[in-house]
């Protein structure tokens, strides 16, 4: 079997890249390791930039996220207890849609699947080789067969446990990486939002954030220590700490009920130079992770869709490759902006277990800045919504 573009992983980046691939008449194969049932349960945030409903429209997937996606021109944030609006819109003409990361995936794979465009499931064993050649293939098993796909290009859209990121060799690969010493412990409700807007809150206790799916549908999270056995956390004690995090007003109105999830995650902020290889490119969480405070993962992942979806088009329209070769370049300038703000509002929103009075003096005045000055609001607001391409 023969094809362009082999594309590791069928998350977010690897559909996204497939579809637009295709959309261009460029050929291409997706291989997923798990089912497509696996995929599009998985839950995680849903903020998205105007760039990214740029690329998603280009997909021809804007119908439901249209109807369904929630425009915010705001965003809240609060210190101990007292909350402040940073207006998005009025600083950068800009908003944020709120779509489940989840809905999109199952908006690519349906596109995908009706558009005759080719994912295979429970791919096992997926294998990039000869990258450094001019025939590099991909092998694979299907029910226990082996099977090989010959191609131009591999992207590897395989997230962060990937396979792909392995094949760089180690001698050529800068892995840069902070873990923060606690976790997230979210939880989804079928209750109304406390807000219409997102709340990020610092509290001596620890972050917390408020956030949404639909009007039913409630996306709640505060800061844990690492380790912490979820076991601890009755629906009841998850709620009375979410009260004492969040600003008083939402505090005292915030409708509470059964979990339907209930997960504990780890922060971290990774990215690995470069990002290809010689017929290699890594594309998303592959490549790079945020701590989820930013709610730039799908949106990094989205703008690496841009860069090397556009260079593979130069590429096959024009037989022009400059952009290929400039790929990790371009995409990792835009990535470290986000990996920095990412890190930016995490030590500024979260308690670290070795805090001293004066770094909390300095997160004081940081956030007493940002409630005061329209400057600091500017830059918060330019990052949120998301740095151009
Ligand atoms: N072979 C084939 N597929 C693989 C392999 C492998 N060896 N390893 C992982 N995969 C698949 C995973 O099952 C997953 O479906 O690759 C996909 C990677 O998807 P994501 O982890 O979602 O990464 P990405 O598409 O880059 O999306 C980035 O979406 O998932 C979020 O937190 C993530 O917000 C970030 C954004
Ligand atoms: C979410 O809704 O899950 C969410 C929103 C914003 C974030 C992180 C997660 O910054």
């Amino acid at each position: 079997m023969r094809t362009n573009v082999v594309i590791i992983g069928g998350g977010p980046s690897g559909l996204l890249l497939s579809r637009l691939l295709s959309i261009d008449g460029i050929n291409n194969v997706v291989l997923e390791k798990q089912s497509e049932q696996h995929v599009t349960g998985r839950i995680r945030a849903g903020v998205l930039e105007s760039g990214t409903i740029e690329m998603l429209k280009k997909a021809g997937i804007s119908n439901r996220l249209e109807r369904e996606g929630f425009k915010h021109d705001g965003i809240q944030l609060s210190f101990k207890n007292h909350g402040f609006r940073v207006n998005l819109k009025k600083l950068t003409n800009k908003h944020v849609t709120v779509y489940g990361q989840t809905e999109v995936t199952k908006d690519l794979y349906s596109i995908i699947r009706k558009e005759d465009g080719e994912i295979i499931n429970n791919a096992e064993d997926v294998l990039p080789q000869a990258v450094n050649t001019q025939t590099p293939f991909v092998t694979f098993k299907k029910n226990g067969i082996e099977k090989k796909i010959m191609c131009d290009w591999i992207a590897g859209c395989d997230g962060f446990h990937g396979i792909s990121r392995s094949i760089i060799p180690k001698s050529i690969v800068k892995n840069y990486e902070r873990i923060y010493p606690f976790g997230w412990l979210g939880i989804l409700s079928e209750t109304p939002p406390v807000s219409d807007e997102l709340i990020y809150a610092n509290h001596g206790n620890g972050f917390a954030l408020a956030s949404m799916r639909n009007n039913n549908l409630s996306r709640y999270y505060i800061q844990t220590p690492l380790n912490e056995n979820i076991e601890h956390w009755t629906d009841e004690k998850f709620w009375d700490e979410l009260r004492k995090r969040l600003p008083t007003e939402a505090a005292e109105t915030i409708v509470t009920g059964i979990s339907i999830e209930k997960s504990i995650a780890p922060l971290r902020s990774f990215v690995c130079e470069p990002m290809s290889w010689k017929k290699l490119f890594l594309v998303g969480d592959a490549a790079h992770i945020v701590p989820p405070t930013g709610a730039k993962g799908l949106n990094l992942a989205v703008s690496d869709v841009y860069y090397l979806h556009n260079a593979l088009k130069n590429y096959y329209q024009f037989n022009k490759n400059d952009d290929l070769k400039m790929y990790s370049q371009n995409a990792l300038s835009r990535v470290w902006k986000a990996i920095r703000f990412s890190w930016w509002m995490t030590t500024t929103f979260h308690k670290f277990p070795e805090q001293s009075s004066f770094d909390q003096r300095i997160q004081d005045s940081e956030i007493e800045y940002l409630e005061n000055s329209v400057a600091s609001q500017r830059v918060l607001a330019e990052n949120y919504v998301g740095l151009p391409y």
